[in-house]
């Protein structure tokens, strides 16, 4: 069973083909043209965090393919004691074609996984957010036209989406730069994780910004506290305090364009000036989430159906 659950479980080749469909479908959805590719599969969401892009991005994908689909949340029981996770997976795989999952611990995605008889993507986990990744380098290569030999600079919190980002940098051969204080940099299991996944991956981790948005052709940031660590909020806010993306930073960046994930927390890890800037591409950067999940979904599903 082929799951989606952290970013080197594509192949740069599989990368390419998610791109080729994704390119072609966002093509035929500018010209108003909506290929139902996947008629009558059915998506089951199950969350257990807020979502407005992941869940509105994957829905709407499913819903041009001419597929369906199922929001569940605690409703269902899911991560509480009702049923095991892996009765909750071996049932709901016998209903549904595909699982889009966002889990607080990965440990649970993985488990919902070894469950499943349908493909599980991951729609963000603490450890990693492959999708927001894919994404984001899609952006990168619809900007600048390619994506090797560029380098892309992370300032803030080395998080899931850092994590992701730099796996799918390696396999893209885009340098990674971190600029964060020696504790919010990748830990040294991650290290480890990367030169194993990624051998190739030119990574460079700093403590200062300047240096790392030096040449890049993208500037990065997410916010300072994420989902699940609302408690060391103020300490973050305290140590991330000289991290802030703001117009300053960005005159040492001046050709690269600017990216967060979203949502922002304005003020805190990017100002106004540069989120709304000339620089910024948020907005299509979001966009393309549903352009690149519904290639994903098409890739995926289209390969291997239920009969
Ligand atoms: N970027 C992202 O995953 O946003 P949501 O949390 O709104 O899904
Ligand atoms: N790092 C953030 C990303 C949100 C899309 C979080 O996990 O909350």
């Amino acid at each position: 069973m082929r799951h989606i659950l952290v970013p080197e479980d594509l192949s740069p080749a599989d990368i390419d083909a998610v791109f080729a469909v994704s390119r072609d479908l966002k093509t035929k959805y500018e010209k108003g043209i909506r290929e139902p590719l996947l008629p009558g599969r059915v998506m089951a969401l199950v969350f257990e965090k807020p979502s407005l892009r992941t869940r509105v991005s994957f829905e709407a994908a499913m819903a041009h393919l001419g597929g369906s689909s199922l929001f569940l949340g605690e409703d269902t029981g899911f991560g509480s004691s009702r049923e095991s996770m892996a009765d909750f997976g071996r049932v709901l795989s016998q209903y549904v074609d595909v699982i889009v999952c966002r889990t607080k611990s990965h440990a649970t995605i993985e488990k919902m996984a070894a469950a499943s008889s349908v493909p599980v993507i991951n729609g963000l986990t603490d450890f990693c957010h492959p999708c927001q990744a894919l994404a984001d380098l899609y952006t990168l290569k619809e900007h600048v036209g390619r994506m090797n030999g560029l380098k892309l600079a992370f300032v803030g919190d080395g998080n899931n989406v850092a994590r992701s980002l730099a796996v799918l940098c390696g396999m893209l051969d885009i340098s990674f730069a971190l600029a964060a204080p020696k504790e919010f940099q990748f830990s040294p299991q991650f290290r480890k994780h990367l030169s194993e996944v990624v051998p190739e991956l030119d990574l460079m981790e700093t403590i200062d910004p300047k240096k790392a948005v030096e040449s890049a052709a993208v500037v990065y940031t997410d916010v300072w506290t994420s989902m699940g660590q609302e408690s060391d909020r103020l300490r973050r806010k305290k140590e991330l305090e000289p991290y802030r993306v703001d117009e300053t930073l960005m005159r040492h960046a001046p050709s690269s364009i600017f990216m967060h994930c979203l949502p922002a927390r304005r003020g805190e890890e990017v100002t106004d000036g540069v989120i709304d800037g000339p620089q910024s591409v948020v907005v299509q950067q979001a966009a393309n989430r549903m352009h690149v999940q519904k290639g994903l979904l098409a890739w995926l599903l289209g390969q291997k159906m239920k009969p």
